[in-house]
Order: structure tokens, then sequence, then C-alpha cells
């Protein structure tokens, strides 16, 4: 009895003085052990899917956190479909991003995969959803801690996590694919173009990231909101003289802002395809009507029944329909598109949007983030924005890692948007998908007719080219 008393506090007063003095950080392996046994029915196209899965919940991937509701993450790993026993240790692994508006995630408050994740589970695969800090995370005594760049720490903390653990989280950890759509599209391309890259260092140390490689198989990005710093000026392009509701917006401004889209559109130098030739803010218009608008909506008509089709094409009358081709106006396709946002579109000068609140920092709850923008608010021609901003929006665009081409820059990429998305310039993606075609990596784009933000009409094509791309 005496031994049984005393042990306990033996061991007690030892784990005590343990912790206390060397301020032991969280151990990072992964327990097999402790999971849940679910059972979900997945609707399919070829049917109702009965899946059995282990959902280990909430586990912190970092080893010195900020805050575990966020810097955590579930894994979910298919046991059995229709009644077939599933072998996940060599499964393609989804990292399914749930990022919105640069916002936080927070794990603690998932319990269940996403439908795209139920997906991947009844393919067979393991589905990891990570939480993440984000813009709106702010501590009692009023700091902020989810400012730029948090959410792409915590997500390549995240991805070292699994690779720290790949003896013991089922699946292989060659053939990660993150996706997610809009902020989280960003993030997503995020991952891909910036594997390991040195500017991330110190921040992964400071919250314990495992001691491993972020990089991923393969990218998937629906209505990605990056390229931040020129998405002002995309906007002005595709919706300058479109009004909002309230009206057209300055057009002086406007004009200003589609300048600097000529010059930066020219300075990226892509190529379009079937020697297109350079993409340039003249000829766009016209790249992505035969490029990507008429493919979609050749697609979206043949796939209708007549009588639907003309019901369609009388409702939409700037569109032409002959001999099973499709035809309209760029102009036409915009005003049927409709301008969501005002001037600037992005870099607010209310800094109400989600990216001056992403660009601020532990103190200050938003920022400007554009040379122009500093310069209206400013009045002060020659204002701009500080290094550190700077430096941050690099670190939040692909595209600036892209163009560096250092690293492991992911092999496959999955882009999609709707036709009808207005929160950012079509040319933002496209762009996006052209410069990946020029770096000859494996791209599989498409517009989704009359698609709104992160439309997916094709969730198990999804599932198809992942089972294609890690299948030798
Ligand atoms: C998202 C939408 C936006 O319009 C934006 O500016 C940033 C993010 C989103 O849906 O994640």
């Amino acid at each position: 009895m005496k031994c049984k008393i005393i042990l306990p506090s033996v061991i007690f007063a030892f784990l005590f003085i343990n912790t206390s003095c060397s301020q032991q950080k969280r151990p990072l392996n992964f327990d097999t052990y402790n999971f849940l046994e679910e059972a979900i029915t997945v609707k399919t196209s070829s049917g109702e899917k009965q899946v059995i899965y282990k959902a280990y919940l909430h586990i912190p991937y970092v080893s010195n956190p900020v805050d575990t509701d966020y810097q955590s993450l579930n894994v979910y790993v298919p046991v059995s479909v229709n009644g077939s026993p599933i072998n996940p240790s060599n499964a393609p692994i989804l990292f399914d991003i749930a990022v919105g508006g640069f916002m936080s995630v927070n794990n603690a408050k998932v319990k269940e995969p996403s439908y795209r994740g139920d997906l991947a589970l009844a393919a067979g695969y393991v589905v990891i959803a990570p939480g993440c800090r984000g813009w709106d995370n702010c501590s009692p005594d009023r700091k902020y801690y989810g400012k730029a760049p948090a959410a792409i720490v915590d997500l390549k903390s995240a991805i070292r996590y699994i690779r720290h653990n790949k003896r013991k989280i089922p699946g292989n950890n060659e053939h990660i694919i993150s996706v997610g759509c809009s902020a989280g599209g960003a993030l997503s391309a995020l991952l891909g173009a910036s594997a390991n890259n040195p500017l991330f260092a110190p921040y992964l140390e400071e919250i314990g990231a495992a001691d491993a490689s972020d990089h991923v198989f393969a990218v998937a990005c629906y209505s990605p909101i990056t390229d931040l710093e020129y998405a002002d000026m995309a906007y002005e392009w595709m919706f300058g003289s479109t009004p909002t509701e309230s009206g057209l917006v300055n057009q002086r401004l406007s004009e200003q802002l589609q300048k600097g889209f000529s010059e930066y559109q020219l300075s990226l130098s892509l190529q379009g395809r079937n020697s297109f030739g350079t993409l340039t803010a003249e000829n766009y218009r016209d790249y992505l009507t035969t490029y990507y608008l008429i493919p979609s909506l050749t697609k979206f008509l043949n796939e209708r029944e007549e009588a639907q089709r003309e019901k369609y094409l009388q409702r939409n009358t700037w569109i032409t329909w002959e001999n099973g081709s499709p035809s309209f106006e760029f102009d036409d396709y915009v005003k049927h598109v409709g301008r969501l946002k005002g001037l600037p579109a992005f870099d607010d000068f209310g800094k109400g949007q989600p990216e001056p609140l992403l660009f601020g920092n532990e103190t200050t709850d938003a920022r400007h983030f554009t040379d122009f923008s500093l310069r209206q608010i400013s009045q002060n021609r020659d204002a701009e924005v500080e290094e550190d901003v700077k430096q941050l929006v690099n670190m939040m665009n692909a595209f600036y890692f892209l163009k560096n081409g250092e690293g492991k820059i992911a092999k496959h990429w999955w882009l999609r948007n709707g036709a009808r998305d207005n929160h950012t310039s079509q040319t933002v993606m496209i762009n996006l998908v052209t410069m990946l075609e020029n770096m000859k990596k494996s791209v599989n784009s498409w517009i989704f007719w009359d698609g709104d933000h992160c439309a997916d009409h094709d969730p198990e094509g999804f599932i198809e080219w992942i089972k294609n791309i890690t299948t030798d």
C-alpha cells in the first residue's frame, strides 16, 4: 500500500522538476493508438459507399505552439470501403486546407472530413485536415498572433510533422497533395512553390516545427486569391468599366491601376499555348476567350438537352450558338459576371478587406501593402511600402517563389475556377497556369462555366486525377 502511494508522488515530483527546469517541448510523436472509429456513407457517381475510417483528432503538430486550437491537425485513415478492407500504407495523402478569407482554422472544432475528404477516403486515400492561425487570431491582451506569414508557417509545420512521423502515419509521404479554395488555394499554391525556402526557417524554428522537408508532391487550387501585390491592378483590367452595385469606380484611379497591370503582365513574359506569343494586357481577352472560356461554354452547352440549351441561350442573348460552336464578346462576358469589389479591390483604402488585415502585425490590425494605396492615402507620391511588409507580401505569394524557380516545386498542379468568379481577375489563375506550363510542370486546368467563387463541378475528377498522378 505504501509503495502505491509513494510511487505516483515520486513520479509526479520527477515530471514536475523535469518540465519546469528544462522547459520540455511537446514531443512530436504521432500516437497510433489514439483514434475513434467512424462510419460514413459517401455518395459517388458509382453509387453510395459505406466507409469505415479511423479519426485521430486534434494532434498538435509543433513542439512550441502559440495556440494548439489552431496548430493541430486531424488524420483520417480509411479502414474499409463497402466492407472491403483498405491497406492505406502506400495511399496518397490529401492535405485538405479549410482556410477562407485568410482567417484561422480552429482544429479543435473540426471532427469530420470535408466532402472532398469523404470522397478521398472512399477512394482509399489518407486525409489530413490541418488547423492554422489567421489574421483574426487575437490574444486576451489584444496581441494579434496570426498575421502573415503565420498560416503558411503552420501549414509547412504540419507537412513536416507528417514526414517526421512517416513510419506512424499511414500513407505515402512522397505523395502528399495539398488542396484549398480561395485563400486556401493561395496557401496550397504557396506550399507547392516554396518548399524548404530559407525565408521561413526562423518562423518554423520559433514554433518548434519538426526537422523534415515541407515539400508537397502535387497541388490543387480552386479560385486561388494570390499575387496580392498585383491583384488590384488585375482586377481593374477585368472589371474597371463594370459598375458595382453603387456605380462605376473612380475611372482615373482605375486607369492608373490598369496601366500598372500592362507593365506587370509584360514583365512576366508568359508564353501562351500553341505559339500564341507573350501574354499582354491587350491580347489577354482573346487568350482567355479562346483557350478557356469558349471550351468551357462549349462543354456546358453540349452537355444540355436541346430544350434546356435553347432556354439558356434565350436568357443569354449575348452568346451566339452556331453549328455547335458558341461565341461572344469579352465585354459582354464581364457584364454577365458583374463586379463584386470596390477600388482598390484588395488593398482597400479603409483597410477592411482580408488582405490589409492579413498584413497587420502583432500590434497593428491592418496595414497597406501596395505602394498605390499607400500613396493615395498619404498623398505622398513617393511613399513606399516598408521592407518588412514587402517581404511578407512575397512570402505569401506563390509567384514570388515560382519566378525564382528555386527548390522543390510540386510536380503536378490542378487549377480550377468558376467563370463567374468576381473575387479576383481571371488573369490571376491563368497566369499561374501559364507560368507552370512554361516551366513544363504537369498542369490540369479548367474554368467551370457559370461557376462561382470556389466552384467545383467535378469533385470526382479531382480524386481520379490523384489516382492518375500517383500510380505509374
Ligand atoms: C477569399 C475571398 C476574397 O474575396 C478575398 O479577397 C480573400 C479570400 C476567400 O474566399 O477565401
